[in-house]
């Protein structure tokens, strides 16, 4: 079937198969490798894409289900003239970033807590990212990294 939706600002028009995953059409047709495949169950996070600006798990989404939706990949945060978003910035910047696997899951549900909720606090971050999983960091530099980044996008538009 023939679904339409916007992907990082652009209009998409692509052929899908009823069961496919919304995960395997954004790596696999799309090409956006950002988006990636941990567990396949909804557990651990590393899939998470904007769907309109909520956070979900692309590995329980069907790609039809993508039909008329705006969604947002890792890949979308980049500035135009390729400069990482500060939510990117403050990640690199607090050193919450090793293997790197969980990271675009993480920072994207960064960026809807922050639209969300500008000025967490450290509950409402754990709460916030409690869908997403991280192997390597203790969770410590990421906290940290997210009030870095609510710093430098107090006032501006998330
Ligand atoms: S791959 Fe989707 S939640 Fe783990
Ligand atoms: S940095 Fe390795 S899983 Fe989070």
């Amino acid at each position: 079937m023939l679904i339409e939706f916007i992907c990082n600002g652009k209009e998409i028009s692509v052929d899908v198969l009823a069961e496919m995953r919304a995960l395997d059409l954004i790596r696999n047709e799309l090409l956006l490798t950002g988006t990636k495949c941990g567990c396949s169950k909804g557990e651990c996070g590393s899939c998470t894409i904007l769907v309109d600006g909520i956070p979900e798990c692309s590995c329980l989404l069907l790609a039809p289900k993508l039909q008329g939706k705006v969604i947002t990949t890792i890949e979308g945060l980049e500035g135009a003239d390729g400069e990482l978003h500060p939510i990117q910035q403050a990640f690199l910047e607090e050193g919450a970033v090793q293997c790197g696997f969980c990271t675009p899951g993480m920072i994207l549900s960064t960026k809807a807590l922050l639209k969300k909720n500008p000025a967490p606090t450290v509950t409402e971050i754990e709460e916030g990212l409690s869908g997403n999983i991280c192997r390597c960091t203790g969770y410590t530099k990421i906290i940290k990294a997210v009030q870095f980044a609510a710093l430098k996008l107090k006032g501006s538009e998330i």
